[in-house]
């Protein structure tokens, strides 16, 4: 049997990988000798994700755990990370003299999730900081509590900001009925909603009610609701680097999940909030704390901690 067809039925694992919005933007095209990976257009965020970012994050991301996987089989395969944009190719997995060297399980990649309730108050101590850092990521620590007046800046943004709600209603998948719960998208139980907040969430962004209710409070009191989630004495990591072009995004996109997945592994969860960033005042305001070098910014935020519970399974798109 080749290599290829050895790592097709490895494919659902693979697509455990974390995405923006849980859009699984990749697709994989076998060949005789090796893989490409492509992204699907109508998987990306062109409004919430104009410069493309979390996209080229989340196909790094992607990349990274299918050589955790191959390697999990022991399957030698590296990866050729070339961006080409005629053919929305990010890169070609390629057979390798020898296996991936990654201190990263199967296990590690299933068990893997972004918790996004309560986490118990305690920041990162430096032996786990140092940690993560040996994995390639530049990552600065930044107390949880100083980010709650930029979150709900950043949350007013977001919710009042009809394109970037559009593409919410578009991935949010808020009750278990919606066609496509067990697929894709952001559903109620990742996103630590009850029924009833998810009730009330989606009655306010209807596209009816939010045309209306968006000038009457709407995103002051949607960005109410997560108010709370940073005030604790907890940690924010933020990601740093030089995102001069699409591979080098890729680059970050893999030492984040790396870094996701050495979290997970000592029992903490992680929580993104990329509406720090996106907000351009907010990203701005961040990145002018965090003593950059002239091409470096802020790549990814997330909040880090020990879970209240356990992270919810999220939805995927099952391999064909
Ligand atoms: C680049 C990137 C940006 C993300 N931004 C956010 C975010 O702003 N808010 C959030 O709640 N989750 C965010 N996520 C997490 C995804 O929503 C999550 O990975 C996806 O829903 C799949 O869930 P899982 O990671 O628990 O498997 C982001 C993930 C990636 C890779």
């Amino acid at each position: 049997m080749s290599w290829v067809t050895e790592f097709r039925a490895l494919e659902d694992d693979c697509r455990r990988a974390p995405s923006a919005h849980n859009t699984q933007p990749w697709t994989l095209r076998y060949g005789d000798d090796d893989i490409r990976v492509h992204w699907d257009p109508a998987r990306s965020l062109p409004d919430s994700d104009p410069t493309r970012r979390d996209l080229f994050l989340s196909l790094g991301a992607f990349i990274e755990t299918c050589l955790i996987v191959a390697a999990g089989a022991g399957l030698p395969v590296s990866c050729d990370v070339a961006v080409d944009q005629a053919s929305l190719r990010a890169a070609r997995l390629v057979p390798a003299p020898a296996v991936y060297d990654t201190p990263f399980t199967l296990a590690s990649v299933r068990q893997r999730g972004c918790a996004r309730g309560g986490y118990a108050p305690g920041v990162l101590d430096a032996g786990t900081l140092t940690a993560l850092t040996a994995l390639g990521a530049d990552l600065r620590q930044v107390p949880s509590r100083s980010l709650v007046g930029p979150l709900a800046s950043a949350d007013r943004w977001m919710f009042g900001t009809p394109e970037v709600v559009a593409e919410l209603r578009e991935w949010m998948r808020l009750s278990p009925r919606h066609p496509r719960y067990a697929l894709d998208g952001l559903t109620d139980k990742a996103m630590a909603m009850s029924r009833v907040e998810a009730a009330g969430l989606a009655a306010m962004i209807a596209p009816r009610a939010y045309r209306v209710t968006r000038h009457l409070g709407t995103p002051a009191l949607l960005a109410a609701a997560s108010k709370g989630l940073l005030r604790y004495d907890g940690s924010v990591l933020v990601l740093v680097g030089s995102a001069v072009t699409p591979e080098s995004v890729i680059e970050h996109g893999r030492a984040l999940v790396r870094v996701w997945l050495a979290l997970s592994e000592r029992g903490l969860a992680v929580h993104p909030l990329s509406q720090l960033l996106d907000c351009t005042a907010t990203g701005t305001a961040l990145a002018a704390t965090l003593d950059l070098a002239p091409d470096e910014s802020p790549l990814a935020v997330f909040r880090t901690g020990r879970p209240l519970r356990p992270a919810p399974r999220s939805a995927r798109i099952p391999a064909r």
